[in-house]
């Protein structure tokens, strides 16, 4: 019988943040110059983290991603995919990455077994590009999505997080250059990470505004949400050119169906996006716990699990009685978003 938590709701997908250091400055998620980083000693080694995944496998995982921070500044990131890449019984793993370090590393990564990747990129205007993350250059993520079509990695996902007034125009731009080039677009509905990105709900294009900005110009039908329980709602174009996924964290949440578990660089087992925080799963490793005893652990947090921010704050937000900074919630850039 699989672990299921308090709602019945199965582990799936274990998401690992491989470093909280990031080489952009992406207003909506990292707002400030500086963080209290992790000490270096501290962040989980590859064989630490090789031998975490091994043993989620047997809760049920189905699926690793890799995301930080930005997960290509850690140093000889292929060599930890090449070792999950040859974890028996791992059918999936994926990295989300910003993409400026992708052409120089893309080889490497294919090279080391990686197939699929998200990359970010909210904008195609190199001026905005540079105001949204501060310290990132269009062209060095062009370059790198690129690098990566021609090693082969296959699907290409890009992340487009859509604020109103600052990128909302761009919208069928996106799809079109995605559309073009042989690349899936993902919106992602802007949403209160972390607890200093000046989040507002007016600030949030819905779901429903961006299907339907889409639809206008290139038609599009729903079908569904991969093995039913991915953040996003895929929708295929009617013309047979390729798919979009939308996520509607904010205003359609689906607590009900995630089977998401995170783990944080510094090995905090995280059971929410908008967790206060998590179990110190790093300690119980370097203490000398045996897998069972990890396996116990890892299953009693599950078991337990009563995680639905999402769908509470819609409640909260659609009454009117919200307020973002209220909760204190992990960083994103030290959970992996
Ligand atoms: C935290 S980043 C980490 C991986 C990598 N650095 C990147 O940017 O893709 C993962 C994803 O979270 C998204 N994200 C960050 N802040 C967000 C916010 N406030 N609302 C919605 N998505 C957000 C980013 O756009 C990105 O697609
Ligand atoms: S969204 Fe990604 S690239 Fe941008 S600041 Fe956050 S972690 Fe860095």
């Amino acid at each position: 019988m699989p672990t299921v938590d308090t709602l019945g709701r199965p582990m799936r997908d274990l998401r690992i943040s491989v470093t909280d250091r990031c080489n952009f400055r992406c207003t909506y998620c990292m707002p400030f110059d500086e963080y209290k980083w992790i000490e270096r000693s501290e962040v989980l080694s590859f064989e630490e983290i090789e031998r975490l995944v091994r043993l989620f496998l047997s809760f049920g995982i189905q699926k690793v991603r890799l995301t930080g921070g930005e997960p290509l500044v850690r140093k000889d990131l292929h060599r930890l995919i090449a070792r999950l890449s040859a974890v028996a019984g791992l059918p999936d793993i994926s990295l989300t990455t910003n993409g400026a370090l992708l052409a120089e590393q893309a080889d490497a990564l294919f090279a080391a077994g990686l197939r699929r990747i998200n990359v970010s990129i909210d904008t195609l205007k190199p001026e905005r590009f540079r105001a949204l993350t501060k310290r990132g250059e269009l062209d060095d993520v062009l370059a790198g999505v690129f690098a990566a079509r021609k090693v082969g990695m296959t699907p290409i996902k890009l992340n487009a997080v859509i604020i109103r007034g600052t990128n909302d125009d761009e919208i069928l731009d996106l799809v079109h250059f995605a559309r073009t080039n042989g690349f899936e677009m993902r919106f992602i509905e802007y949403m209160d990470v972390g607890n200093a990105n000046s989040w507002s709900l007016d600030k949030t294009v819905t779901k429903k505004e961006i299907l339907e900005t889409v639809h206008g110009r290139f038609p599009v039908r729903e079908v569904g949400r991969e093995h039913g329980s991915a953040p996003a709602v895929d929708y295929e174009f009617l013309d047979g050119t390729g798919e979009i996924g939308i996520i509607g964290s904010v205003t359609e949440p689906f607590c009900s169906s995630c089977t998401r578990i995170r783990l944080t660089a510094d090995g905090k087992l995280v059971t929410c996006l908008f967790a206060e925080s998590g179990f110190d799963l790093k300690a119980l490793v370097r203490s000398g716990a045996s897998d069972d005893e990890i396996r116990t652990q890892v299953e009693k947090i599950w078991s337990v699990r009563t995680d639905r921010y999402s769908d509470v704050r819609w409640d909260l937000v659609r009454s009117g009685t919200y307020q973002a900074g209220a909760h204190k919630k992990i960083e994103m850039i030290t959970l992996g978003g």
